[in-house]
């Protein structure tokens, strides 16, 4: 973590692309193109630039670049809408930067943000990284099957 920063990324102009590029090369092959595309994910992300709050993103910066980011959104997937609403989602630390606990930093960050909104409950699917996430707080709450894939669904109080 030496030398890294975690900034909204209304702080950090110019890096909504570059995590635009990483999300769609790590997550595209999920989605229907016609749905989620790198000019939709660019075009969220710039959205979420333009404020503090949720939903948003926050960065992880080191001499001047994003090495990672997470994003605190009303809803990640429309099929598990009805699970809760607020979610931490698009969790990711580039390839390079990983294992120098960005990740678990970005995750903290995110819950210390919801908090701050006062969000009773905050959520979370991942498919394999239940433990990581379990490390750092968040309880197993049973699995979802998300477009044919199963998922564990993770809950933490915030605050
Ligand atoms: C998951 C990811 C964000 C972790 O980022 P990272 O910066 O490497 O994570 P950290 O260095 O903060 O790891 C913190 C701890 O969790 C552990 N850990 C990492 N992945 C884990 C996993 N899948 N299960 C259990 N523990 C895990 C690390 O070994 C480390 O343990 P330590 O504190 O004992 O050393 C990163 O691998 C990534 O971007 N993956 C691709 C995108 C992705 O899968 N995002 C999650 C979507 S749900």
């Amino acid at each position: 973590m030496t030398g890294v920063a975690i900034r909204p990324l209304a702080d950090c102009p110019g890096q909504a692309s570059r995590l635009a590029r990483w999300h769609f090369g790590h997550w595209g092959h999920f989605y229907d193109p016609a749905d989620w595309n790198l000019a939709t994910a660019t075009a969220e992300l710039e959205d979420h630039a333009t404020r503090r709050g949720r939903p948003t993103t926050l960065v992880a910066m080191r001499d001047g670049e994003a090495v990672g980011s997470v994003s605190l959104v009303d809803e990640d997937a429309p099929e598990l809408r009805g699970v809760g609403d607020a979610w931490l989602a698009s969790l990711f630390v580039r390839p390079a930067s990983r294992g120098h606990g960005i990740g678990a930093a970005l995750v903290r960050a995110c819950v210390a943000l919801a908090a701050s909104e006062r969000v009773p409950r905050l959520w979370l699917f991942t498919p394999e990284h239940a433990g990581f996430y379990a490390a750092l707080g968040w309880r197993d709450q049973g699995a979802a099957t998300l477009r044919g894939r199963s998922v564990h669904l993770m809950d933490i109080v915030p605050g």
